[in-house]
Order: C-alpha cells, then structure tokens, then sequence
C-alpha cells in the first residue's frame, strides 16, 4: 500500500514561519538524539531527562515523574484565556532497527518504528517557540509528555494523576506522524479517526487420544477450527454493513505430533471497532459462539475479554480549527485528507473521552527518499521536513485557540 503513495506534496514552505525553518535544525538534532536512545513504555528515563533538560534550560515550568516518566509543561501566555492541551508520546518499540542511518538505534532490540521521537521532538519545538513568543497567545499551553502509548496505556494514569486539571484544560490536540500520508499532507477529521481496541484469549479443554481413534477423544483442533470460522460471521452478518469492524484470530496453538490429538487448544485475538454504541457488544457475542461452538461439540472453554482502548473520537469544532490552520500550512486544498481513518488504535482515546479534542495525522512518507516503510516496521523512517510542519500546525492552533 505504501508503495502506491502520491509523490509527496511540495510543502508550502512560505507558510512555515521563519522562526520555526530557523528551529528546524535543531528539532531535527533532538528528534536523532531520541531515536538513538529509544526505550519501551513506562521505561523512558533517558527520554524525559532530556525533555527535562531541555524545558529547564528554556525556563519552562513543567513536573516530572507523572506516571511514572511522564511530564506536562506549563507555558503561560499573555492574559487570562483558555487552556490549550498537547499531547506527545515518547514510547519505542521491542524491534531490532535495520536502517543504515548515522542516527540508527544505539538500543540493541529497541527502536523508534512508530515516530514517537518525532511527536517529542516536535513537542519540544513547540514549547520553545510559545516560550519565546508569550506576547502571542493568551490562556495557557499545557503540554503533555506522555509514556507508553504502544499497547501499555500511558495516557489513563497520566489523566487519573491530574494532568488536565490545574488549570483545568478546554481542549486537546495531539498529532500523529503518519506513513500513510504522503509528505505535505495533513489527515484530519470529525468524529472517529482511530478504532476501539479489544483482545481475547481463548483457551479450549477437549479430551486427548490417538490420531486414530478419534472417538474416544474431543478434539480442540476441530473445536477450534469451527470457532475461527463462525466468529468470522460477527462482522459479516451481526454488524451493520454501514458500520466498520474487525475481528481477527492472531493466534492458534494445538498439538504436539501428527498422530497425537491434543488435549487443549489456545486462541486469541483482537477486536476494533468505532461506533461507541458497540462497546460490550463484541465481548458478549464472542463468548456465545465459543459456548455454542463447545457445547456442540462436547468442549469447555475459558474466555478472558478485554479492552486496551476506546475509540478516538475527535471533536467536531476542534477538528474544523485543526483543518482550518492545516490547511493553510499545506499547499493545496488536496493536501487536507479527510479519508484517513484507520483500525489502528491510540491511548489518546482517553485524552479525548475526557475532554474535547482533536488527534491528526502529519504525512511523512517520502518514497523518492525511500522513506516510506510502515509503521513498526524494522526500516520505519520518515521525511524530517513534517516536523517543521508539526510544530507550525500546534503553534498556529494555539493562536487560534488561545488567541
Ligand atoms: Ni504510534
């Protein structure tokens, strides 16, 4: 798919104020300084040290040790106003990088596959441009340097410790650096943007026995073959064409011989969906056919269902003042991308359950450069000139908001 990208569109380079070209350089040296020290969620010590230092060095209040690595700064602008939030992740990923770049992995194992020492670098670019351009906005920034987006949840602990209280923030925004957009696009819209994200797994009791004589035996492979198939007919024959779901057996696990029929199987799976009204839905209708499928077949089963993320919803409004300043950062009225949706999940879900937001995609491939690999993907890389854009679309929403 990410072969087939458009070339990628000539940035407006007019409308990346100079203050922030002249930041460039230097966004692009912390953003290689991070991807060369990436560390998993909940772990980001190396990380928020340097976002620390930074932020000090600039003279930014901010508060470490939030959920444990995260930070949230505080820049004041001009007068009384409204509280603007921004949201950054700062996770790696468990991948042996395999990028031939002076600024590779120095992390044996670990790597920044996802963009997420992109999302800092711009952040910190951000924060230094609104501390020296105070006189800009009223209201307050409040941005949020959060751990442990990739699967492990940052976002909850980081709300339940009060990041978005004191002083109580109106809206949130937070950007995703996306592959899946050409560089000098933006990907944006109302409503859902990113899926409900939902796992299970499975475990079938049978009875054991001889390849040849099945009929002393309950077999899970055959139990568990019946149920990977009519889980299937959930999304197509219980869901309403009109609304996009998923479900999908990653794993299936039985046996140990080709003569031998096993005594258990195990399964498991995920779930995406993002209609809302669907929450409940696909854990309830999962456990009837695994019950049907076992009963039937003289099988027994333990089930256990859970959600890792809501679906991310933007805000209507909020996602009009994000389209209205993207678009006047990217050249053309095509480089807005409204069909953007993807079933790839996100922990800013939570930010967004809690207050009104928006969350976009910043295009970043650039396949005439070969930086076009998708996401979590060993040779992930991507077009350094979106950070530019990252950090021109956050400050420009600030003024709007704050303004
Ligand atoms: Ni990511």
């Amino acid at each position: 798919m990410v072969s087939t990208l458009p070339s990628p569109h000539r940035v407006a380079e007019s409308e990346i104020r100079l203050d922030i070209r002249t930041l460039h350089p230097q966004i692009v040296t912390w953003r290689r300084h991070l991807h060369q020290r990436p560390e998993l969620g909940f772990q980001e010590q190396l990380t928020a040290e340097f976002v620390a230092k930074k932020l000090q060095e600039w003279g930014i209040e901010h508060q470490t040790g939030i959920a444990k690595t995260g930070i949230v700064a505080t820049i004041v602008g001009n007068g009384k106003g409204p509280v603007l939030a921004i949201r950054a992740d700062m996770d790696a990923l468990p991948i042996q990088e395999e990028n031939n770049v002076s600024y590779r992995s120095q992390h044996d194992g670990m790597m920044h596959a996802c963009g997420h020492d992109g999302h800092i670098a711009i952040a910190l670019g951000t924060a230094y441009y609104l501390s020296q351009h105070r006189h800009l906005f009223s209201g307050t920034v409040k941005i949020i340097f959060q751990p442990a987006e990739e699967g492990l949840g940052g976002a909850q602990p980081m709300i339940a410790e009060g990041v978005l209280e004191n002083p109580d923030v109106d809206a949130i925004i937070g950007l995703h650096l996306w592959n899946n957009l050409p560089l000098g696009t933006v990907g944006v819209r109302e409503g859902a943007l990113m899926a409900a994200v939902e796992c299970f797994k499975c475990t079938i009791f049978g009875k054991g026995g001889h390849g040849a004589m099945p009929h002393q035996t309950v077999d899970p492979i055959v139990v568990s073959a019946q149920i990977v198939n009519a889980l299937q007919t959930i999304v197509s024959r219980n869901i309403d064409p009109i609304d996009s779901a998923v479900v999908t057996v990653g794993e299936l696990h039985a046996g140990t011989a080709h003569n031998v029929i096993a005594n258990t199987a195990k399964m498991s799976g995920t779930v995406r969906y993002f209609n809302p009204r669907m929450e409940g839905y696909f854990k309830e209708r999962i456990e009837q056919v695994i019950a049907g499928v076992c009963q039937s077949q003289g099988a027994s089963y333990n089930l256990e269902y859970w959600r890792l993320y809501p679906p991310t919803i933007n805000n209507k409004q909020i996602a009009r003042l994000v389209k209205s300043v993207a678009s006047q950062v990217v050249e053309t009225p095509a480089g807005i991308v409204v069909e953007c949706q993807t079933m790839g999940g996100e922990d800013m879900s939570f930010f967004l359950d809690t207050v009104p937001g928006c969350y976009f995609f910043v295009g970043s491939a650039n396949p005439a450069r070969d930086l076009a690999y998708p996401h979590h993907h060993p040779r992930f890389d991507f077009d350094e000139t979106a950070l530019a854009m990252g950090v021109e679309i956050f400050v420009r929403c600030v003024e709007k908001f704050c303004g």
